[in-house]
């Protein structure tokens, strides 16, 4: 079993991300057998797709390495590593250029949410970005990517780019390329804004108040909490009386994803209350499970040392990991070398 995924240095890392990804990916870390192994980085090259401040960039970066250590990511066990400081990733990124198709591209929801109609506009990055998605996990031979429901797109496609590689340019006993396998949580898959329920959770919605981030502390959490956006009615006792009530549906997902349990499990137990209750509670919560990674996040964030260490050996031992596999898919092509 061979673990991949990444997360993009921008902005803070938000509740979303947390319940949605990370939370996935210490489990996942923590839960391997002897002969498995997870990597884990930070996709700085997929945040130069759209319009970025580069100082902004560059403390991003050390600062999310901060906070995937502080959620448990442990660089002893986990290869943790910048995108930029292995450069293979961009390297197979061109080498799968040559297979995968526009047509494919072009049908990729988050290229279409994010151009809206100023297609001829954008970055060419921000349409290829789903091609180098595909180079960060297929390099490493990944069998399981743990992600949010918005990544299993351009997992389908990383498939497919493995897939018609394979075909075009391997035989069928020697494939170039494993295909790699989404790994979805069942609750928390998609945490919703704060002030919109039908918008998710995202790093790049201008307002704050839309996330929680794992860097606010108690006081700014439960602010964000009351201001929520609800309804005025109180909550139902079963999972079905959430279906027309997005915004009610996201506080109580994310509670029951926080707690370890079911929708159903926490209406059972405040179903008919009204948010004058359950928002404390749900403040409450948040501020026990996340108050420990924040207060490891601000230690570690201001010890520069450590972190340049860490990404140091993670990226020795990513470019390891990566080369046997870009050999090949060079090799597969009729490239010559050497
Ligand atoms: P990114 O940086 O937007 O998000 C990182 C992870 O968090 C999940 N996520 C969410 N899950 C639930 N609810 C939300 N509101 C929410 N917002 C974000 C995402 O699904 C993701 O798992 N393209 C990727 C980064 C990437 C990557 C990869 C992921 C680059 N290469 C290879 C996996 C494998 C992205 O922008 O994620």
């Amino acid at each position: 079993m061979r673990v991949v995924s990444g997360i993009q240095p921008t902005g803070n890392l938000h509740l979303g991300n947390y319940l949605g990804a990370i939370r996935n990916w210490v489990a996942m870390q923590d839960s391997l057998e002897e002969g498995s192994e997870a990597l884990f980085f930070l996709a700085d090259l997929h945040a130069i797709s759209q319009p970025h401040d580069p100082a902004t960039l560059y403390r991003g970066t050390l600062e999310m390495v901060a906070a995937l250590v502080a959620c448990g990511i442990d660089p002893d066990r986990s290869v943790l590593f910048n995108q930029a400081q292995v450069p293979q990733h961009a390297e197979l990124q061109w080498l799968l250029n040559g297979t995968a198709r526009m047509g494919w591209l072009n049908r990729m929801t988050q290229w279409k949410d994010k151009a809206g109609k100023n297609r001829e506009g954008q970055s060419v990055a921000l349409f290829t970005y789903p091609v180098l998605q595909a180079a960060d996990v297929l390099l490493y031979q990944a069998t399981h990517v743990p992600v949010g429901e918005d990544q299993k797109q351009h997992l389908e496609l990383a498939r497919d780019i493995a897939q018609k590689f394979n075909n075009d340019f391997a035989s069928e006993d020697a494939p170039v390329f494993t295909l790699p396998e989404p790994i979805i949580p069942a609750e928390a898959a998609r945490i919703m804004s704060l002030r919109d329920g039908s918008a998710k959770m995202s790093k790049s919605d201008p307002s704050d108040m839309s996330r929680i981030n794992l860097s606010d502390d108690a006081d700014t959490m439960a602010q964000k909490i009351k201001k929520a956006k609800t309804d005025p009615e109180p909550l139902p006792s079963e999972a079905a009386g959430l279906a027309e009530r997005p915004e009610a549906r996201n506080l109580v997902g994310i509670f029951a994803a926080l707690s370890g349990t079911s929708v159903d499990t926490v209406l059972t137990q405040y179903g008919g209350q009204g948010f004058g209750v359950f928002k404390p509670a749900l403040a409450d919560l948040l501020v026990t499970k996340l108050g420990p990674i924040r207060d490891r996040f601000v230690a570690l964030q201001s010890d520069r040392e450590a972190l340049d260490a860490i990404l140091a050996r993670g990226a020795a031992k990513a470019r390891l990991r990566g080369a046997p596999t870009l050999d090949a898919a060079y090799t597969a092509l009729g490239l010559v070398r050497h």
